[in-house]
């Protein structure tokens, strides 16, 4: 049973690739990501459509297993990766203790339910150690023009446990899992060009998944003014320069963590 706390993106399959740069972003964190790998023995967690898999799997040259809760993220994935995906939630991994070198985890954290069980269930699945690289979703450059708007809505409608973003807590989680923080930095800033009315356009398609279940009346009242407040700025259909960044926090699995059952 999938944990009914999380959020799949199953019904994101179709827009998931053009609404987050598909396979641009995906090379871009890869390569992000590579120079952290330790061994051959690779984990996605919530590796969606494989985005990030497949460039990770050519820049490492090691073939990848994928989990997701989502089959219809996975029936993308599984054209770019081949069988090696699997329906799982993070929180219980279909793999032995300690058989994973290196997991990774990029924009999941945020959906899970429960962080701590998902970076528990990490440390069991890794090798003492191995690593997991985390990307969290959350923008961690300076606001732009689209993002002074946008933001605040995001951060209104976070559960109160959205402080689950916040990489301290992500850091502070996963010690107590037995997972040593390595590093902790940047990605590689990713430039983009996007106007204020294809903003406005992906509010109003729900393209992100926490607008999914959004009543009319709470659309109306957090998303309607955002979209009319982007659709105000000076010449909506123009695309501006754009650039994303996020936190990239690397664990090591302490020699005995945590529940792993070792002496
Ligand atoms: C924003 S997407 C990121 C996909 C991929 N890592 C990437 O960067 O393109 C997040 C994915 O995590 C999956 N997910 C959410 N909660 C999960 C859980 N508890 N276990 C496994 N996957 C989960 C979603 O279904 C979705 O496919």
């Amino acid at each position: 049973m999938p944990d009914a706390g999380s959020v799949s993106f199953e019904r994101l399959a179709g827009v998931y690739d053009a609404t987050r740069g598909g396979l641009a972003r995906g090379r871009g964190l890869a390569a992000d990501l590579a120079p952290f790998v330790a061994g051959t023995r690779l984990l996605e967690i919530g590796v969606g459509t494989g985005a990030v898999a497949a460039p990770l799997e050519a820049a490492t040259g090691c073939r990848l297993v994928g989990i997701d809760l989502s089959p219809a993220m996975l029936a993308v994935a599984a054209r770019r990766l081949g069988p090696a995906v699997a329906v799982a939630d993070a929180e219980r991994l279909p793999v032995a203790t300690g058989a994973v070198d290196t997991a990774v985890m990029v924009w999941v954290l945020q959906l899970v339910a429960r962080v701590a069980g998902v970076l528990g269930e990490a440390a069991r699945a890794l090798r003492p150690g191995g690593r997991l690289a985390v990307v969290l979703a959350a923008p961690a450059g300076p606001p732009d023009e689209i993002d002074r708007i946008v933001r605040p809505m995001y951060l209104a409608l976070l559960p109160p446990e959205g402080r689950r973003y916040r990489p301290e807590l992500v850091v502070e989680l996963a010690r107590a899992a037995g997972l040593r923080l390595v590093h902790r930095g940047l990605t590689t800033p990713q430039h983009y060009g996007e106007s204020p009315d294809e903003e406005a356009d992906r509010l109003e398609r729900r393209t992100a998944a926490i607008l999914l279940d959004l009543s009319p009346e709470a659309f109306a009242a957090v998303v309607a003014p955002v979209v009319a407040e982007l659709r105000a700025l000076p010449r909506p259909g123009e695309a501006r320069p754009r650039r994303a960044v996020h936190e990239l926090l690397v664990f090591e699995r302490e020699l005995s963590a945590p529940g792993a059952g070792l002496p």
